[in-house]
């Protein structure tokens, strides 16, 4: 959506994946959706970097709300977990230099059944505004998914226009019916960035799914990411203690190379700090937030285990791009010894590049001729990223170069 918003990936911080629906704040008091959580969690992001890494948004998901809208039809909290209204909220983030995100459903209930929007956008989109929201997410659940729900989109998202805040809009129709019908032409225009396909949960398997999904269809979807609106593949979650460090690299490094939004959604509070180095990995998050926007590919499946993707980067040099490079290895099987040129991976435009490794403290990055072959083993479930730069006269260092 070209409202200026979203020019890079959004980064952020959204609750579902690790509190979902947790409302019963006497049995699980840390762990319920309120006013204390969002807090505490705006006050993490300042206090444990994330913030200084690039997290800016913190957004609140389903059960925000009270079960019914106040006696004039507007949208209200829940008066007990959100004791001082979302304004005061949105004040308290905003003065930490944050944005504050929200959740609502383009049908008539949320997901988990709160009042939802049908029936009450221009309202709706009005309380927002006055609540200082700087991003939703509008789901799909309580409508047909049809051509009518995408139009309602449309609708939704000229209200929010006019109501002159800006305001990031993540829609969720695509997640909702095929690719064939979604009209994946419809959303660049209409949303900054769209749920492709289902919830991602606590594991591997759930996130080398979701992997596979954007790798069957990526010669539909891709073209539509780019500054403005993205493709999203779900939440991150790094940080939950439910993924080895290898699948936590692993889902950073793929998202980067996906150009995906970045959403933690995890207890900041209880994060390893080994997963925080993670989550807040400098180079990789350089080729998340790479300034042309360009959503990376599966290009070749190296071995039965192990996948090579790459994502096309700045700096371009004499008209040929950067490159990332990820060799993923899907499987629990052990490590896997892959052979390739830069060549069988569409690095065919100039005759060297430079690679340096993310993750290691490499210092000097290698002269790697297109055509030369060069092994890369990677362990089970765990994954390889490399940055490689078109090869000039001027050697570089590793530490500028990614
Ligand atoms: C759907 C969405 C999730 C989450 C829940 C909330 O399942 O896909 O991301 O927002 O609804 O109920």
């Amino acid at each position: 959506l070209e409202n200026g918003l979203a020019r890079r990936p959004p980064m952020g911080w959204l609750s579902w994946a690790q509190f979902g629906c947790a409302t019963d704040c006497k049995k699980s008091p840390n762990k319920c959706i309120s006013d204390k959580l969002i807090r505490r969690t705006t006050d993490a992001m300042v206090s444990q970097g994330y913030l200084k890494a690039g997290y800016e948004y913190v957004i609140v998901d389903d059960c925000w709300f009270a079960k019914n809208r106040d006696k004039n039809g507007r949208l209200q909290p829940d008066p007990e977990r959100f004791p001082h209204g979302m304004k005061d909220l949105a004040n308290y983030i905003h003065d930490k230099q944050m944005k504050f995100g929200i959740y609502e459903d383009i049908g008539t209930h949320t997901c988990a059944g709160y009042p939802g929007l049908q029936g009450h956008f221009q309202e709706d989109a009005k309380t927002f505004a006055e609540w200082e929201i700087d991003y939703i997410k509008v789901d799909g659940c309580y409508m047909n998914p049809d051509q009518a729900m995408i139009n309602k989109y449309v609708e939704f998202g000229d209200y929010l226009n006019k109501t002159g805040r800006s305001i990031t809009y993540s829609c969720s129709w695509p997640a909702y019916m095929p690719v064939e019908q979604a009209d994946y032409s419809l959303l660049p225009k209409t949303c900054n960035l769209w749920r492709n396909a289902w919830d991602i949960g606590d594991s591997w398997s759930s996130i080398s799914g979701i992997l596979k999904w954007f790798a069957r269809r990526q010669d539909i979807i891709a073209q539509f990411a780019g500054p403005g609106h993205w493709n999203d593949p779900d939440m991150l979650i790094i940080g939950n203690n439910k993924l080895t460090p290898g699948q936590s690299k692993a889902q950073m490094s793929l998202w980067a190379i996906l150009a995906a939004p970045l959403l933690m959604s995890a207890d900041l509070d209880l994060v390893s700090s080994s997963d925080r180095d993670i989550l807040q990995n400098r180079d990789v998050i350089a080729i998340n937030q790479d300034e042309l926007g360009i959503q990376g590919l599966l290009v070749k499946k190296a071995s039965k285990h192990t996948d090579v993707w790459t994502r096309k980067l700045t700096p371009i040099v004499d008209n040929f791009h950067s490159y990332a490079i990820a060799f993923l290895n899907k499987e629990n099987n052990g490590a896997d010894k892959v052979t390739v040129t830069l060549s069988d991976v569409g690095l065919t435009s100039t005759k060297k590049y430079f690679v340096c490794e993310v993750f290691k403290n490499q210092k000097k990055p290698h002269l790697i001729n297109i055509n030369a072959k060069f092994t890369v083993k990677v362990n089970s479930e765990d994954v390889r990223l490399y940055k490689a730069i078109p090869a000039t006269p001027k050697m570089l260092n590793c530490k500028k170069h990614l």
